[in-house]
């Protein structure tokens, strides 16, 4: 398919950040955007414009009844000076694999690539060259139709948008995060869209997540619906590391997404790079591991928060256990300078994980 480009002119245009130090994640926007239409059973119009509103009707289906889906992936700036995409295949893939679960179409693959290489290209100026940062790329998905009637949109918007960041928590690799273990809130059960990657997910971790605050935590280490097993964090997967170096990553069921950074690891487990192992995991035995010792480390996997390690957990009744002495772990700092170095290309990357964004 042809991609149209609309730049906007030199100099109307944002000129790039230089640092993203400081900077929330997030919140910086560039100059342009990947746009295309859905209409009448196929993808139209697909165009590089100005960042800039969308115009939908009041009765668009995704404002109503939440048919959205998205994407995160990253960007590095490796020393040669090129822009290399990390296994954005996967992130492609997975959005297709969320669209079937909200009965969306299907972008293809390829054309999702190209766009947001076309689209990285055009904003490369904008990719931060600082330690902990990249170009974050945002494809999204959603119906448009105008009906107030639940039913799948006959029309979609496919949008891809990037914004440079730096670490998704403010404190970066090097400060250890709280997790709330609590009952009293399930981010999706067997049956339900917990493996898509879909807006409706994360505006019901919202209240959970202003809840973990009052408890004085970053976050919520989700239990299956059952309060039984691990499931994951409110925007990672989760991990934990036993005394001999393994890591363990709870077992993907039809609730927990499918983190490409958990799925990485194991990848890199395969190839003999690091111990990991995806298990199911009781709550109560992770819990007396971490009071025994024999669980030394964990932490959250996941595109925006990379690796972020967990210094401890608090419970509902305001208990707080500590994992190991409460700093980053040698496994977890070692993981992170393997991952971290095959993502900015100072190691080699197994074959396939990183794409080169060409210059058109
Ligand atoms: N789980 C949730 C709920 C997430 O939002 C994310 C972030 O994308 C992840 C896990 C990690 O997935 P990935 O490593 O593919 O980014
Ligand atoms: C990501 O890691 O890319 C995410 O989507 C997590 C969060 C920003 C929602």
């Amino acid at each position: 398919m042809q991609i149209d480009y609309q730049l906007l002119e030199k100099s109307k245009q944002k000129q790039p950040i230089t640092s993203v130090k400081g900077v929330s994640f997030g919140s910086i926007r560039t100059n342009h955007m990947f746009v295309m239409n859905y209409e009448d059973n196929e993808w139209k119009n697909p165009r590089i414009v100005p960042y800039g509103p969308f115009s939908i009707a009041p009765g668009a289906i995704c404002l109503h009844y939440a048919q959205e889906i998205f994407e995160g992936a990253k960007a590095y700036m490796h020393s040669d000076g090129e822009l290399r995409l990390f296994r954005m295949d996967k992130n492609a893939e997975r959005f297709n694999h969320s669209a079937a679960e909200l009965m969306m179409p299907e972008v293809p693959v390829e054309l999702h690539l190209e766009a947001a290489m076309r689209l990285i290209d055009v904003e490369r100026d904008w990719c931060p060259n600082e330690p902990e940062s990249s170009l974050y790329i945002r494809p999204f998905m959603f119906g448009t139709q105008d009906s107030l009637g639940v039913k799948i949109s006959n029309s979609y918007i496919f949008c891809i948008m990037v914004s440079p960041c730096g670490p998704y928590y403010p404190g970066g690799f090097s400060k250890t995060i709280r997790l709330l273990i609590t009952e009293k809130f399930h981010r999706a059960v067997s049956g339900g869209t917990g493996t898509a990657k879909c807006g409706g997910n994360y505006a019901g971790s919202l209240k959970p997540a202003a809840y973990a605050q009052k408890m004085g935590a970053d976050q919520v280490l989700y239990l299956d619906a059952n309060n039984r097993f691990i499931e994951e964090v409110g925007t990672t997967n989760h991990y934990h590391v036993l005394k001999d170096g393994t890591f363990i990553i709870p077992q993907f069921s039809d609730s927990i997404l499918k983190s490409i950074t958990s799925r990485s690891v194991l990848e890199l487990a395969d190839m003999g790079k690091v111990k990991a192992r995806n298990e199911r995991i009781g709550i109560d035995d992770f819990i007396a591991g971490v009071k025994s010792g024999e669980i030394i480390e964990a932490g959250g996997f996941g595109t925006a928060a990379v690796i972020s390690p967990v210094g401890s957990y608090v419970f509902d009744n305001g208990e707080v256990i500590t994992v190991g002495n409460g700093e980053v772990g040698q496994y977890s700092k070692d993981l992170y300078k393997l991952y971290t170095d095959i993502q900015t290309g100072k190691t080699p990357a197994p074959a396939g994980w990183l794409q080169t964004v060409p210059r058109y």
